[in-house]
């Protein structure tokens, strides 16, 4: 199917809360292919979530066998499989005692760790770097400070302080006794990770949120 083809349908079907670019038909590895034949190196790696590259034959084999084993059954019943990958994840991340939150998304990953915070701290305030992006549910969106993605829903349920990245006196200003916690971001907003250039953030108390 020619893209400009393609494009009107999506135009005419699909809600425009995305603004897209090529149509991409497939992938390996690290390359992409659009409709045309080109080849690409895919640096955008479905925002940095395709670690493993695209159709790798091992995750391939995987999503088939359990397609054809058992589609879903809610969390409502054992699942064989899910207890083992948390207990990999459990052991790999060093956290003696952790336990694992499997979610459908970095929204909703970023709502249940927010949630998490304000349920063991008590308290209700958070605190966000202003380039961060942290998803476009009405939690995670209080946390982003980017007016575009916010304004047209405010007002928004959690109160959040948001302080220019890598700005320790800023932070320093803006936490207290009142805050739940903090998601660092991994940065410069999306696409683009940097490590801060001064100091470390200030604890203070508040939980750690982030999603990875
Ligand atoms: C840093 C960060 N947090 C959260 C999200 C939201 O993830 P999702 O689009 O899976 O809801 C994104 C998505 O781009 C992100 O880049």
């Amino acid at each position: 199917m020619v893209q400009d083809e393609y494009r009107d349908m999506c135009e005419t079907y699909l809600m425009r809360n995305f603004g897209r670019h090529m149509l991409i038909t497939h992938g390996k590895g690290a390359r992409v292919w659009d409709d045309e034949g080109n080849e690409y190196i895919d640096c955008v790696a479905g925002i940095a979530v395709c670690s493993t590259g695209h159709c790798h034959p091992k995750v391939s084999e995987a999503i088939c066998r359990q397609a054809k084993e058992l589609i879903h059954i809610s969390n409502l019943f054992y699942i064989p499989g899910q207890a083992e990958l948390a207990k990999r994840i459990v052991e790999k991340s060093g956290i003696k005692g952790g336990r694992v939150f499997f979610s459908n998304s970095g929204s909703e990953a970023v709502e249940a760790a927010v949630k998490l915070a304000r349920v063991r701290t008590g308290k209700k305030r958070f605190i966000a770097f202003k380039s961060g992006f942290h998803g476009r549910t009405f939690g995670a969106l209080s946390l982003t400070h980017k007016e575009d993605y916010r304004l047209p829903f405010t007002p928004l349920p959690y109160d959040c302080s948001f302080v220019e990245y890598g700005d320790i006196e800023g932070l320093k200003a803006v936490m207290d006794d009142t805050v739940a916690g903090g998601n660092p971001g991994t940065g410069a907003g999306r696409g683009r990770s940097l490590p801060p250039r001064t100091g470390r953030v200030p604890g203070g108390g508040a939980q750690r949120v982030h999603r990875e």
